[in-house]
């Protein structure tokens, strides 16, 4: 059983939840390559895909949605899981007291349409982490928004105990499938 762990990242803060979650599929007992998106990769030599990318304005970023769609045909054949990394700060809900683990609230906007054709199993969204030091002019402007206007959403807000569990809980049912008799 071979999986493959993909990840779209701008600053880093995926990428280290995309590795995360790898360590634990290895400690599970499972082989795992862990890759940035925009490698050129091999998928055909894989059994099981985790996909995740960075939020941003509401969005995957577009590398990762590239991949699902060149890689389509494997990842429509065999199973998947997404994760989007994006929220920060200590709130769980935003003004409107809606939650902000909701696709719907976080992003990705379009999760349907990135879903779409793939074998998916479940999309996570993991609490991210923000620098102020990295934004550039646009970036800037984004951020004097209502949606990010509050300054205490920098820092690393990743909740490595939730990743864990849902890292083991992928392990687990893969290594039970692959123990499973094929059903004729
Ligand atoms: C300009 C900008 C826009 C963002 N938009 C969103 C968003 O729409 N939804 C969200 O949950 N997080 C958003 N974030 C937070 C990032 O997704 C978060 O910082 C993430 O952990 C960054 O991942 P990376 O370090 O892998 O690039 C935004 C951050 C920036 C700087």
């Amino acid at each position: 059983m071979k999986v493959l762990v993909a990840f779209a990242s701008k600053y880093g803060s995926t990428r280290g939840i995309a590795e995360f979650i790898r360590d634990k599929l290895r400690d599970g007992g499972l082989e795992v390559d862990c890759l940035d998106v925009r490698e050129s990769l091999n998928c055909m030599k894989y059994d099981a895909f985790v996909i995740g990318s960075a939020l941003y304005v509401g969005h995957w970023m577009k590398e990762a949605k590239q991949f699902i769609t060149l890689n389509i045909g494997i990842l429509s054949s065999r199973p998947v899981w997404l994760f989007s990394s994006g929220p920060t700060g200590d709130k769980q809900v935003n003004a409107k007291g809606q939650s902000l683990l909701e696709h719907a609230v976080s992003g990705p906007v379009d999760l349907d349409d990135i879903e779409r054709g793939i074998n998916v199993r479940e999309h996570r969204i993991f609490f991210g982490a923000f620098d102020p030091e990295n934004l550039g002019y646009f970036s800037r402007q984004f951020f004097k928004t209502d949606m990010m206007r509050n300054a205490s959403l920098a820092g690393d807000y990743r909740n490595w105990k939730e990743i864990e569990t849902w890292a083991n809980g992928i392990g687990q049912r893969l290594k039970d499938e692959a123990l499973a008799p094929v059903m004729r």
